[in-house]
Order: C-alpha cells, then sequence, then structure tokens
C-alpha cells in the first residue's frame, strides 16, 4: 500500500522508513486503525477507509496536529506522520490515555532524533482537548 500512495497517488506525507513494520514511519488508518502500510498488500484493502497524514483533517486542525504544534514536536520531522496517526489511532479508541497506554500505543513508532517526551506531552494534551 506504502507504494500505491506514495507512487500512484502522490500523498507523500507516508514514509518509507524499515519496509519491515519495524520503524511506523508508514502508519496510516484503515477504517480508523492504525496499519503500516509497508505491510499491508493492498488486495486486502477492499472496501475499507485509507486515511493518510493528508486526509486527517482538512486544514491540519486535528486536535493531535494542533498539539504537535503546541509542543513543538517534530525534529526532523520523518518520523512525525506515522508518529500522528498512531496517536490518532489511539485517542479515538482511547479518549483518555494512561502513559502505559500511550507506551504501548507508540512502541511502535521509532524516533531516531528521540522527539518520545514531547510525543507524550503532546498526546496528553491533545486528549485533555
Ligand atoms: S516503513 Fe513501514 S514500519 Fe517502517
Ligand atoms: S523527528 Fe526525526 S526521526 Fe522523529
Amino acid at each position: 500500500m506504502l507504494w500505491v500512495l506514495r507512487d500512484h497517488l502522490d500523498l507523500t506525507g507516508t514514509k518509507y522508513g524499515c519496509g519491515m513494520a519495524q520503524c511506523g514511519a508508514c502508519t496510516v488508518h484503515l477504517d480508523g486503525t492504525a496499519v503500516r502500510s509497508c505491510q499491508l498488500p493492498i488486495s486486502v484493502v477492499g472496501n475499507q477507509a485509507v486515511t493518510t497524514i493528508e486526509g486527517l483533517s482538512a486544514n491540519g486542525d486535528h486536535p493531535v496536529q494542533k498539539a504537535w504544534l503546541e509542543q513543538d514536536v517534530a525534529q526532523c520531522g520523518y518520523c512525525q506522520a506515522g508518529q500522528i496517526m498512531s496517536a490518532a489511532s489511539l485517542l479515538k479508541t482511547n479518549p483518555n490515555p494512561s502513559d502505559a497506554d500511550i507506551d504501548a500505543a507508540m512502541s511502535g513508532n521509532i524516533c531516531r532524533c528521540g522527539t518520545y517526551l514531547r510525543i507524550k506531552e503532546a498526546i496528553k494534551s491533545a486528549a485533555r482537548k
């Protein structure tokens, strides 16, 4: 799915990191649930809705995106679309996550710049709103 999104649909917000479902850079939503698009055959999508970072909100104003800006989370930015998609999926099913819930939901999203503390603060901030 990742290459359909990037190469055929020009939706390049979703990133290629490991290609092995290990880093989370390629995270998108399938019917609202975070999935790793690098390991998802396009043939299994069927009628399910696919949402990329481009479609998370109309104007970049999803509560998670706003919290990301408030907390100045991003450093190089490469992992951040995947981080935001995982966070948005978490808050959709668990609007008031504990630290442990956040750690569990976000453990598959790697950030080489080490923005983890700001990511956690941003998720808590988005949850409060
Ligand atoms: S590129 Fe898909 S999980 Fe790393
Ligand atoms: S912000 Fe650089 S990899 Fe996460």
